[in-house]
């Protein structure tokens, strides 16, 4: 049992708390589904990107999903090889790419015939064959949030089945190219095998056709997406999802790459906040705490949902409120309409299932300084990222009259 009250006085609020023995729990049951099979699990960096996380996933054998040159960089420097480092993304600056075909990561994704030029071009320039996996994109609908669906024809994702077979076939060409991999992700936060299913029958029927002409993929990329009970949503089960995607591998001698994100930290991590008063307006009872949308903005943009517990209250005299932050945006809240006991200053709520595009997605919008992180493993605490300071906000800019 993680002792909140203890920590948040400790560290103060807000503050974001993981916890390590879940994500090894976590991540040892995604690859434990996979066994049958040659499998490499690449932790999708942007769902928690704190150098601890990175490091403590790179100890229990973890690859990187990355998006960015930045993830690449921290996910070599936390020490994870770089033979298990995948680069994806839809918009890769030239120095990116150079960088990653310099760093010789395991495979670029790329997602366009543009990017596809733009790296034939930069690795010519250097003189070497960089290794290459295609995101196709298999126009299912993955039945999720829009923002977090992506694998439609009309999501900027992917290359189209048809395109993607041609530029394979120039990649095989190619002096300046391997093609490795193949990939498709068609969406996160996933809740139904269907679409998984369908969109895995797509892309392994093409695999067989690469196969047919003589190129040969080594890497079988289902993406990340797995699904997390926020609310009572039903989730996929592990060993469901697994079997249903190497039900459609048959026959095919590839390692399966899975990048998992969400799953691995999400309900590893709780944001914890502390009450600061209660107001009404017009009759509507507003809950205002120290946490606000700049620290976790999933609520905001998402309309997602977050079960908040309060500490060492058991009041069930209950009233309805929104729990909102300091932020001036109406948008600014953590939770509308919820059953909450009246609640005084120093109060501490605990938002939970926070671990996964939390603190990742964090700004500093209304000069607010961004959260402490704090692991919790076998018992113990650590600090694994400061509070952030009014000098901090202001150390890169340059003040001129
Ligand atoms: C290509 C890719 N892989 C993996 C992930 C991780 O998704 P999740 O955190 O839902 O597992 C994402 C998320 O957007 C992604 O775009």
């Amino acid at each position: 049992m993680i002792d909140f009250k203890y920590l948040a006085k400790k560290y103060g609020t807000p503050l974001y708390v993981y916890d390590f023995n879940n994500i090894k729990k976590n991540f040892t049951n995604i690859k434990e589904v996979f066994k049958a099979r040659k499998s490499l699990i690449c932790y999708a960096v942007k769902a928690n990107s704190n150098l601890s996380v990175l490091k403590y996933l790179a100890s229990l054998g973890s690859g990187a999903d990355c998006v960015s040159i930045g993830e690449v960089k921290r996910a070599l420097k936390a020490g994870i090889p770089k033979y298990k480092i995948i680069f994806s993304g839809v918009g890769k600056r030239d120095d990116e790419i150079e960088e990653a075909i310099l760093r010789d990561i395991l495979m670029i994704n790329l997602e366009s015939e543009a990017e596809f030029n733009r790296i034939e071009i930069i690795a010519a320039r250097l003189n070497k064959k960089a290794r290459i996996s295609i995101r196709v994109n298999p126009n299912i609908d993955a039945k999720t949030h829009p923002y977090i669906s992506t694998g439609l024809n009309e999501n900027k994702f992917g290359v189209e089945i048809d395109q993607a077979k041609e530029l394979y076939i120039r990649a095989k060409k190619s002096d300046y190219l391997e093609p490795v991999g193949i990939h498709f992700h068609i969406g996160s936060q996933l809740t139904d095998l269907k679409p998984i299913e369908e969109a895995s029958k797509i892309v392994s029927n093409m695999l067989k056709s690469l196969k047919y002409l003589d190129i040969d993929i080594k890497f079988y990329d289902i993406g990340g997406g797995i699904g997390i009970k926020y609310n009572d949503e039903e989730t996929i089960r592990l060993y469901n999802y697994a079997q249903a995607v190497l039900a459609t591998l048959k026959g095919l001698d590839v390692t399966v790459v899975c990048e998992p994100g969400r799953y691995i930290v999400g309900n590893s991590g709780y944001f914890l906040t502390t009450v600061l008063y209660e107001k009404k307006n017009s009759g509507k009872r507003f809950v205002i705490v120290d946490g606000g949308m700049n620290d976790l903005i999933r609520p905001s943009l998402y309309k997602a949902y977050h079960e908040i517990e309060i500490v060492e209250n058991d009041d069930q005299n209950r009233s309805v409120c929104d729990v909102v932050g300091p932020i001036c945006e109406s948008g600014d809240f953590f939770a509308k309409d919820v059953q909450l006991p009246k609640l005084k200053q120093n109060d501490l709520l605990v938002v939970k299932s926070a671990g996964a595009y939390g603190f990742s997605m964090s700004s500093n919008y209304n000069s607010r300084g961004r959260a402490a992180e704090v692991s919790f493993e076998d018992g113990s605490d650590r600090l694994i990222r400061k509070r952030e300071s009014f000098e901090d906000l202001i150390r890169l800019e340059k003040e001129f009259l």
